[in-house]
């Protein structure tokens, strides 16, 4: 099987805030229920930011794991893609902030904003600079204090989401064999609006009106996303595994973005995609967006779930709307 950029992942990492919410502490100031949460979609809890606790915070603490992992120091890196959809600050790039956080170099660093299909996005990214030789090791990381910008008032938004960041170290391969096999990124502008935030940006400026009229939160056409995901999902993997003539059985692992057990579930039975392929952390974290696959993508490695020469699938979708699938042989 050809591999069309020879990349490696050198190390991984992630993180969390501290604080654990379940989803009975909802059900004191909304009108839910942790069955209802659990059966729609699959969510126990997830990790909330804390005071002191940011996107930064977050980036930082998983990219130095990533570094430890990899066994370099941060002088080591050539470049910073960081997906996410809440920066730190609204200028300057939060990748800016974690270059000098971390200690690096002045070395290109820069955000993607693709929402929950920002790491596949980053990672084909940083792919480019790789084998373009711009760049001989690159920081990857995907990251989100999501809950910031979730209205905890609005029931249909307010128990999905969750903050974390995950982070990998990507360089050339020295095996030909190793390396991002084939790649699929797309976006649908026309539903721009299916996902998003209505004010803080140049159209609509923060005032006293964008404020008490809460639309500095994330509003979300909840059911014509969960469809365009089930669809997205199936076709990214059915048009991944027909392209390069391999079989579902191939595949170690396949990593999607976690949006909704029930999506994933759902889209897994469609393709005939037995579950124990498939990982799993909204259970533990909600939706993440851009850190979802990145932190999955870490725990497998970690928990030896996916080895050296393991094909691995990640397949994401979210707002823009954007999509992204990445075959890869790690
Ligand atoms: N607790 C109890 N009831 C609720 C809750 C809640 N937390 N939320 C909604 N309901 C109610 C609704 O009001 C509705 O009640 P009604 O029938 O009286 O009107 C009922 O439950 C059913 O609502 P649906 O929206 O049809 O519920 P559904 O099964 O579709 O689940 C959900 C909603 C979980 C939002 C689902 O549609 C979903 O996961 N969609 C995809 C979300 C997603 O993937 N977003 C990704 C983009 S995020 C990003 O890019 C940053």
């Amino acid at each position: 099987m050809k591999v069309r950029w020879p990349v490696e992942v050198a190390g991984t990492g992630a993180s969390v805030p501290a604080r654990v919410v379940t989803n009975e502490e909802f059900t004191r100031h909304l009108d839910t229920s942790d069955e209802w949460i659990r059966q729609r979609t699959g969510i126990r809890e997830r990790r909330i930011a804390g005071p002191g606790e940011s996107t930064l915070t977050l980036s930082v603490a998983a990219s130095r794991q990533a570094l430890a992992d990899a066994g370099i120091g941060p002088e080591e890196i050539d470049l910073i893609v960081h997906a996410t959809v809440t920066p730190e600050h609204p200028l300057p790039a939060t990748a800016c902030e974690l270059q000098a956080a971390l200690g690096c170099r002045w070395i290109p660093a820069f955000d993607i904003g693709a929402a929950c299909s920002g790491f596949v996005y980053a990672l084909v990214d940083a792919a480019q600079y790789l084998t373009s030789g711009l760049a001989r090791s690159a920081l990857v990381v995907g990251s989100e204090a999501l809950t910031r910008i979730t209205d905890m008032e609005d029931r249909s938004t307010a128990v999905l989401f969750g903050d974390g960041a995950g982070a990998a170290i990507l360089r050339p391969s020295t095996d030909p064999q190793r390396g991002i096999i084939t790649a699929r990124l797309g976006a649908d502008g026309g539903r721009a609006r299916s996902v998003w935030v209505p004010a803080g940006g140049a159209a609509e400026p923060a005032s006293i009106r964008t404020v008490s009229e809460r639309l500095h939160y994330m509003k979300m056409e909840g059911r014509a996303i969960y469809k365009f995901a089930v669809t997205m999902m199936h076709a990214l993997v059915r048009e991944t595994v027909d392209e390069v003539g391999i079989r579902l059985d191939d595949l170690a692992l396949v990593i999607p973005h976690q949006s909704n057990l029930r999506i994933i579930e759902s889209a897994a039975e469609r393709l005939g995609l037995p579950m124990d392929k498939v990982a799993i952390n909204i259970d533990r974290y909600g939706n993440t967006s851009a850190a979802s696959i990145a932190m999955a993508f870490h725990e497998a490695r970690q928990t030896g779930r996916i080895k050296a020469g393991d094909l691995v699938l990640l397949v994401a979708f979210g707002a823009g709307l954007t999509w992204g699938s990445l075959l890869m042989r790690v």
